[in-house]
């Protein structure tokens, strides 16, 4: 199977905050950005794959401004690793100011996704090269995220967790 760049599959979901989507601030409701994060990393774990992707765990997500009714919210879906059948794709939220067009950073997710078959069952998915300094970065961690997330899942020891439990070694 040939490896994959991130640029391969990053997708780039772009739309606007309409009545009916926000809470009663007149924001964003939570749960709307969520839905729109989700839509974008399967786009991306799909585009990476040419498989059917499910999401099988939120890793972490960061709601770190308000965002406006009327505002303009762009998405980036972006494969930061890859395991054996399993996706982290980290998704980077903006808004833009009308007038100037500046990006503001309001959040940032990170979701696993598992390549499966047409029953269900995981496969494997091609392995992801970093390119950016940003994604060599997110790839180091990753592995850290998800032995975070197979332990609070109950799927792991925290005893097996080497790499998570070097993050807290005292020198
Ligand atoms: C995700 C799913 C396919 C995993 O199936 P499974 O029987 O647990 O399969 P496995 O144990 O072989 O795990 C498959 C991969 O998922 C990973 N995985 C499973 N649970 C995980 C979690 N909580 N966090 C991170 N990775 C996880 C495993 O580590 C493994 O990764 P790898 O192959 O890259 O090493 C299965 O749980 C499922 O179908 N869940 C429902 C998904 C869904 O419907 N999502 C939409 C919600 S509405």
């Amino acid at each position: 199977m040939q490896d994959k760049k991130p640029s391969d599959s990053v997708t780039v979901l772009t739309d606007l905050v309409l009545p009916g989507e926000t809470n009663p601030l007149n924001n964003l409701f939570g749960g709307e950005l969520l839905a729109r994060i989700d839509r974008a990393a399967s786009i991306t774990a799909r585009r990476h794959s040419r498989r059917i992707c499910v999401t099988a765990s939120v890793n972490h997500v960061a709601f770190n401004r308000a965002i406006p009714l009327g505002a303009v919210v762009t998405i980036e879906a972006r494969v930061s690793r890859t395991f054996t059948s399993s996706m982290e794709i980290v998704s980077d939220v903006w808004t833009e100011d009308r007038e100037t067009g500046i990006k503001n950073s309001v959040g940032q997710a990170i979701y696993t996704f598992v390549a499966v078959d047409d029953t269900g069952r995981p496969v494997e998915v091609p392995q992801v090269v970093p390119e950016t300094e940003e994604d060599k970065k997110r790839f180091e961690a990753a592995l850290r995220r998800k032995q975070l997330s197979l332990i609070l899942a109950g799927k792991m020891k925290p005893a097996d967790a080497t790499e998570l439990k070097a993050l807290f070694a005292v020198e």
